[in-house]
């Protein structure tokens, strides 16, 4: 397949054929993630850029293993330190790193179309987007499905239940985008309050209760409560969330026989989830975790134009 994008902005118009193309080329790198030398030259001589404005674990991490394992040269940026503290704007670091040499930068931001305005903004590199507020998070919506898409080959007619804080996520949003692709039913579920308006625009069907939400359900997927970004008073206490909307055995034994138990991380035991099922048989949460270097690698490979010797 010819490979069209040059960023990674969101997931609206990306093909179910795209998708797949993406997967396989996952599953190329997660291969060579086995090897003893887990090293190749494919972006020898690529520069990327680690633009990151919010916290983060999973997605800094992965993307700098993904970028080293390709042989880029990598440079980390972090807001804290920098000069955004003297006033430097968003397009003026982004100009400054470009003039650089950079052919990519990777950036998190607290702002909904930061990644997009980048990608007008700058001449030459590629914007991948690594979360912008409540928006998009589409190398998490692909790591996922890669996971999903590993474990049962085929993602048609699969059954996906997303419990916990959708108003705020920008993961349950990409990742409704990307599994409905892939020809995935997909329920949501939590408190209305941390509901969207519009559920029904999203193509998915919404059911309060997480018990018949989870009821055929291939996988179970919890979300964090981002209490970051809400304001007080959604719902009533975190030990009450739990009671009426947390996984435990009790929960996951309502789906699928083997259902796949799935959350972007970070994990809040107890909140969301019960240790008993974020550690048990049935998890597949640190597997994502691998899935994030996979794809991320991938699409790093395609839209860098990377070549394998
Ligand atoms: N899932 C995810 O985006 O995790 P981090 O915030 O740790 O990157």
């Amino acid at each position: 397949m010819e490979w069209k994008h040059r960023h990674v902005l969101d997931l609206k118009d990306w093909t179910r054929n795209e998708i797949l193309f993406l997967l396989g080329q996952a599953k190329n790198m997660d291969d060579l993630m086995d090897r003893p030398i887990r090293k190749v030259p494919a972006l020898r001589g690529k520069l990327v850029v680690n633009l990151f404005f919010e916290a983060s674990t999973r997605t800094r991490v992965s993307f700098e293993l993904a970028e080293k394992m390709l042989s880029a040269d990598v440079v980390n940026w972090s807001a804290s330190g920098s000069s955004v503290g003297k006033g430097e704007t968003l397009r003026d670091t982004a100009w400054t790193l470009e003039a650089m040499g950079a052919d990519a930068v990777v950036i998190r931001h607290g702002s909904v179309g930061s990644a997009h305005y980048l990608s007008k903004k700058l001449h030459r590199a590629s914007v991948f987007n690594g979360g912008d507020g409540a928006y998009s998070h589409p190398t998490q919506a692909l790591l996922d499905a890669y996971t999903a898409w590993k474990h049962f080959s085929s993602l048609e007619g699969r059954r996906l239940a997303i419990i916990g804080d959708v108003l705020h996520s920008r993961v349950a949003r990409s990742d409704v985008q990307v599994f409905r692709e892939l020809g995935c039913e997909v329920v949501l579920s939590g408190p209305e309050t941390l509901m969207p308006l519009d559920v029904a625009a999203m193509g998915v069907a919404y059911e309060p209760d997480p018990r018949k939400a989870v009821k055929g359900a291939d996988m179970v997927y919890l979300l964090r409560i981002q209490r970051e970004r809400q304001e007080e008073g959604l719902f009533p206490s975190l030990d009450e969330y739990y009671l009426r909307y947390g996984a435990g055995e009790d929960l996951v034994a309502r789906a699928e026989k083997g259902a796949l138990v799935m959350h972007p991380g970070p994990i809040n035991r107890r909140v969301e989830i019960d240790s008993t099922v974020a550690d048990g048989t049935q998890s597949r949460i640190l597997q994502q975790v691998r899935s994030g270097v996979a794809v991320r690698m991938a699409l790093l490979y395609l839209c860098l134009g990377g070549v394998m010797a």
